[in-house]
């Protein structure tokens, strides 16, 4: 079973098909219109580590790829406890973090809401470039306008007041997203340390415009597990020797 919602997870779904091992793919379901994909698919949370557990037995998965996203911290902490309970191999494949360039401003933080502690003081213009699911932690900042760029238009969760809107899903260039910060007036970017390729475009166009950045550090889980960056390891972690694509 590979846990989904990432780009990683995309990549690997399609070698993974490619060399004809069977799989699911597991998606939270917080995405309205998820990409097609070449792997049967579930949908929504398993009811915490018991309900996980019963998947993972009910199905006879005997392996789990944790290929969420680095801050789907839950998901993450429920995989290692499930898998260390029933014993089953657990691999996490994820993007490795970004590291700050002598030319860039971080400020980094721990969390959200040192990440919200971090912007007391006089009205900004900010991007905050981070999902739609921790905003409301930002209303403790009502002083600032905020630029949010989401995947899917808002619903009533958006609670935010004094917000700018972009709906794109990327990926994202740095002359699109230096557009974007000027259009905008951007003085400071507020982001997590997701790391991967096209979301590092807001970085770079951050260090361009010479803006502060407040980066906000992965979460930690509770146990060890093996963990990669590349997609060849896990599929020799597989028992696969890799395909025609390339890995
Ligand atoms: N957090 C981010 O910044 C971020 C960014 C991009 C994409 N995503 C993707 O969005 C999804 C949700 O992220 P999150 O941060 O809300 O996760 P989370 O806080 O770690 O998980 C909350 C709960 O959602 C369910 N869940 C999460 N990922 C799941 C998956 N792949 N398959 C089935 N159930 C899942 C689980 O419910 P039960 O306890 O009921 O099993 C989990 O306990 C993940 O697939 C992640 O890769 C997250």
């Amino acid at each position: 079973m590979i846990l989904a919602g990432t780009t990683e997870a995309s990549r690997l779904a399609k070698e993974v098909s490619a060399a004809k091992i069977k799989a699911v793919l597991s998606y939270a379901g917080r995405v309205e219109r998820p990409k097609p994909q070449p792997l049967p698919r579930r949908t929504g949370g398993f009811g915490g580590v018991e309900g996980l557990k019963k998947f993972l037995r009910d199905q006879s998965i005997t392996h789990v790829v944790d290929s969420t996203h680095p801050f789907a911290v839950q998901m993450s902490q429920h995989a290692v406890d499930a898998c260390a309970d029933l014993n089953l191999p657990l691999m996490a494949f994820s993007r490795p973090e970004w590291k700050p360039t002598s030319a860039d401003n971080w400020i980094e933080v721990a969390d959200i809401p040192a990440a919200v502690s971090a912007l007391k003081g006089a009205k900004k213009r900010i991007m905050l470039a981070l999902g739609r699911m921790h905003l409301q932690a930002f209303e403790a900042q009502p002083q600032h306008r905020y630029l949010l760029r989401l995947v899917d238009p808002p619903g009533k969760d958006l609670t935010l007041p004094n917000c700018d809107i972009v709906v794109s899903r990327g990926p994202f260039t740095k002359d699109g997203d230096l557009a974007l910060m000027r259009d905008y007036n951007i003085q400071l970017v507020v982001c997590k340390n997701s790391g991967g390729v096209a979301a590092r475009a807001k970085l770079d166009a951050a260090r361009e415009l010479d803006l502060p950045v407040i980066m906000i550090a992965r979460p930690k889980l509770d146990r060890p597990r093996l963990e990669t960056a590349s997609l060849k390891k896990v599929m020799q972690w597989l028992g696969h020797s890799g395909t025609d694509l390339g890995v």
